[in-house]
């Protein structure tokens, strides 16, 4: 590695641990592959370039697999974690959850649960005291994917699961990313608080799966995930500890990255009334009957184009980091067999050759007119290729459903004007728990 480059990497390190956003900035204006640094102890090109996403993701894409070595003490061989034939049979397996034909049906627990956390905003209302936003969307999501996917009744760990979700994060970003795979060994090993949060992390999915129900006629996700784990393990050991680890990444893929997108789509629509009361006149007319099939809910154009932009200016998943099987050769930079390439998404979603005032909040942009003279592979919020987003249609229903009713309601103001400091970890989120005021609307 050229000096240059290694202290630019030092530099990196150090902006995306204290504010990564001028980092996000500084990459959408590089040449996609200019620059390179060490992750895990690979060389790694972070791409920032369309043409090079869409050979990674889709042209090229049996080149490249996944290695999130350091997501497994907290997802274990989960669906996301897994590769080859495991993977294609948890995936086909877990699918038929996801199916057009089964949307329909959650409708009536995500209600439930969004009525559930309207009655928690009007007390916090009547406190007077500020609501804790990312507390309250952690709980949604976890209520809704319990009730919906799981099938459990309420109550489930909701208070808890923020706490838990947030430590685990936490002690992620501090040990696991960061370090060589020795050095993460040894520091994982030493560190009580890394291991307590772990074990209790992985208590949570006993709890959840403690009060899921069956039922023959229609399997949940959780009969489903049971099913294809009995087609990829054969010792009862193994086929449990495949169902805990799909449990576990179902609460991170399908709840932390909707809770976070969540918890900013509320922070945006505060600063921005005008979008709050479009949103207001959408839910009034599309949702004045209870909706019961996805086609009732389709009316909700304005709340997908507000969590569209919310996903662009901080995506959930906000870096793709894959390896190379064989050489590849990307526009401006040669990927080496075993080298990794970093997709770093803010690199092109703050990109002013994509986005016209890039750092602007615009529902707008995602119009369907506008979505049509979009470059293709410059907005992949949920992904691309085979393994894209299983949830991405369930998490658009759950999320849009939720701003629409509780906007609503509420009438919403930030707590502070100041910038809120980013963390780039297991996914994009505030680096600490936003805050709103809420007061009943009628
Ligand atoms: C805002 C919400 C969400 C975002 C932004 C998001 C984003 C993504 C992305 C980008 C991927 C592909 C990762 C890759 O290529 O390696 C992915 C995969 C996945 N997502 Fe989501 N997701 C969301 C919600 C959900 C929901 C609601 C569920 C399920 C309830 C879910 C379950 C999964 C699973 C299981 C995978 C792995 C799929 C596979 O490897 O075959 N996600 N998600």
């Amino acid at each position: 590695m050229r000096l240059a480059d290694l202290m630019w990497a030092l530099k990196a390190g150090w902006k995306i641990k204290r504010d990564p956003m001028p980092l996000f900035r500084e990459l959408a204006s590089r040449r996609s592959g200019q620059r390179k640094i060490f992750i895990f102890s690979r060389r790694t090109h972070i791409i920032t370039s369309v043409g090079d996403v869409k050979r990674i993701l889709h042209d090229n894409e049996d080149n490249y697999y996944r290695d999130y070595v350091s997501f497994e003490q907290v997802m274990g061989q989960s669906l996301l974690m897994s590769e080859g034939k495991r993977w294609h049979t948890l995936r086909k397996g877990h699918e038929p959850a996801f199916r057009g034909d089964r949307l329909s049906g959650y409708i009536a627990p995500m209600e439930d649960a969004v009525a559930r956390v309207g009655e928690q905003w009007a007390e916090a209302a009547a406190s007077g005291h500020p609501l804790n936003l990312s507390r309250s969307m952690s709980g949604l999501m976890l209520d809704v994917t319990a009730r919906a996917l799981f099938r459990c009744p309420p109550p489930c760990p909701t208070g808890e699961f923020h706490q838990r979700m947030m430590e685990m994060s936490a002690a992620l970003n501090q040990r696991a990313l960061r370090l060589s795979p020795l050095i993460r060994k040894l520091a994982v090993a030493g560190s009580h608080r890394y291991r307590d949060a772990l074990a209790r992390w992985h208590g949570l999915e006993a709890k959840v799966r403690g009060t899921a129900r069956h039922d023959a006629a229609q399997p949940s996700l959780l009969s489903l995930i049971e099913q294809a784990a009995r087609q990829v393990a054969t010792a009862p050991a193994d086929i449990e500890r495949q169902v805990h680890d799909d449990i576990l990444g179902y609460l991170v893929a399908g709840t932390h990255t909707t809770a976070t997108t969540l918890g900013w789509a509320f922070h945006l629509i505060a600063a921005h009334p005008d979008a709050a009361d479009r949103l207001r006149r959408e839910a009034a007319d599309v949702l004045s009957e209870p909706p019961r099939t996805t086609r009732d809910l389709s009316g909700l154009h304005y709340a997908r184009m507000v969590l569209q932009e919310t996903m662009r200016l901080y995506p959930p998943a906000w870096c793709f980091i894959l390896t190379a099987r064989g050489d590849d050769t990307l526009e401006h930079c040669s990927v080496g067999a075993g080298e990794q390439v970093a997709l770093c998404m803010p690199g092109i979603y703050r990109d002013a050759r994509h986005w016209d005032e890039p750092d602007r909040f615009h529902p707008e942009r995602f119009s369907p007119r506008a979505a049509r003279t979009r470059a293709p592979y410059s907005y992949l919020p949920f992904g691309a290729g085979r393994r894209s987003c299983i949830g991405g249609r369930f998490a658009m229903m759950e999320m849009s459903l939720a701003l629409s009713r509780l906007v609503s309601r509420f009438h919403l103001t930030t707590v502070t004007d100041r910038p809120i400091r980013l963390e780039a970890g297991i996914v994009l989120k505030p680096a600490h728990d936003l805050y709103l005021r809420i007061s009943p609307l009628h």
